[in-house]
């Protein structure tokens, strides 16, 4: 399969490393700015000796490059700045994703497309309506980073491995994301009947703001090694057709009681990419939740008459 990166700055990069590592497709990189996609690939084309790996990987400013890809990962944007919020990333970012989604309707017609760009659940709505694709062939990575990152903390706070914790986000990607403490698992059991309610709630609120510790560390740019192992999640979902459940950003029509626009939930991805809306069962103040969430979402969506 043809895999094609729209975006070779940090996310798009390792993205891309980490697909041409598992092998899930030929990798085509591609990046407005002179010189950086093919740069990148040139670098990453050098690394299969060392790896014993052998890769396909291309890259080049040419969006032409992108024809016929089977799926096509969008990275291309600015990135969040320090005390920048995802929505003021908005008219910036939203301009760029028109012009990108255009030519990948009219280059790669059939293309499953992954979202990254933020702010992503906005993104993901705006590649929907400009691609005219089916709304299972519209994926925004999101809320299974958000989970990564409530494990990892869930984790450190239990002193166990991060794989014996289950996390369940859904909601918004940012901000809004509402990690669901019952419905996380550890070890089978849930995270509500582990710790009290104080030490969930300190939980909560260190993952909400996990993404922006980061970018205040980091001075310029935003993270990028999870939301790449993430990307390269979801794309290996698609080209090995798992059938496996994640945490995704997808048009809503009618589920959780949500329509027309692009929200996170648990989907099981495919061949064909969304397979599956998982309605999982929310007790009033979760459902209150992501109506909030959904809302916010919504009133972005008026105010910027998407
Ligand atoms: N076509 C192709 N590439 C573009 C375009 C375009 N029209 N516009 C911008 N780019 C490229 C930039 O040249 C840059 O190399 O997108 C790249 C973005 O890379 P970074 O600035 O390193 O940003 P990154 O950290 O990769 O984040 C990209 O993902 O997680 C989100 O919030 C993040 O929206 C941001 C996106």
């Amino acid at each position: 399969m043809k895999i094609s990166v729209i975006g070779a700055g940090n996310v798009g990069a390792l993205s891309a490393m980490r697909m041409a590592e598992l092998k899930l497709g030929d990798i085509v990189l591609v990046d407005i700015a002179k010189g950086v996609a093919q740069g990148k690939s040139l670098d990453l084309e050098d690394t299969r000796s060392i790896l014993k790996a052998d890769y396909d990987i291309k890259g080049c400013e040419d969006i032409n490059s992108i024809e016929d890809s089977g799926v096509v990962v969008i990275t291309a944007g600015l990135a969040r700045k320090p005390g920048m919020t995802r929505e003021e990333l908005l008219t910036k970012n939203s301009s760029i994703l028109k012009d990108v989604c255009l030519n990948i309707r009219k280059l790669a017609p059939e293309a499953i497309v992954v979202v990254v760009t933020n702010p992503l659940d906005l993104m993901t709505y705006l590649a929907l309506k400009v691609t005219g694709f089916s709304k299972n062939r519209i994926i925004g990575m999101g809320v299974s980073l958000d989970a990564s990152r409530f494990a990892n903390l869930i984790s450190q706070e239990l002193k166990l491995n991060p794989t014996d914790v289950t996390p369940v986000v859904i909601g918004a990607h940012g901000q809004g994301m509402i990690p669901l403490a019952r419905h996380t698992r550890v070890k089978g059991e849930s995270l509500e009947k582990i710790l009290n309610k104080e030490k969930i709630d300190s939980l909560l609120k260190r993952t909400i703001e996990r993404g922006a510790e980061i970018v205040s560390c980091l001075g310029s740019g935003s993270a990028f090694f999870a939301p790449s192992a993430a990307v390269a999640e979801v794309v290996k979902a698609i080209a090995k057709d798992e059938k496996k459940v994640l945490g995704a950003c997808v048009y809503l029509t009618g589920e959780y009681g949500i329509k027309d626009i692009c929200i996170g939930v648990p989907v099981c991805l495919g061949k064909n990419g969304v397979e599956d809306i998982i309605k999982l069962e929310l007790s009033d103040g979760e459902k209150k939740e992501l109506m909030d969430s959904a809302d916010s979402i919504q009133n972005l969506l008026r105010q910027f008459s998407f």
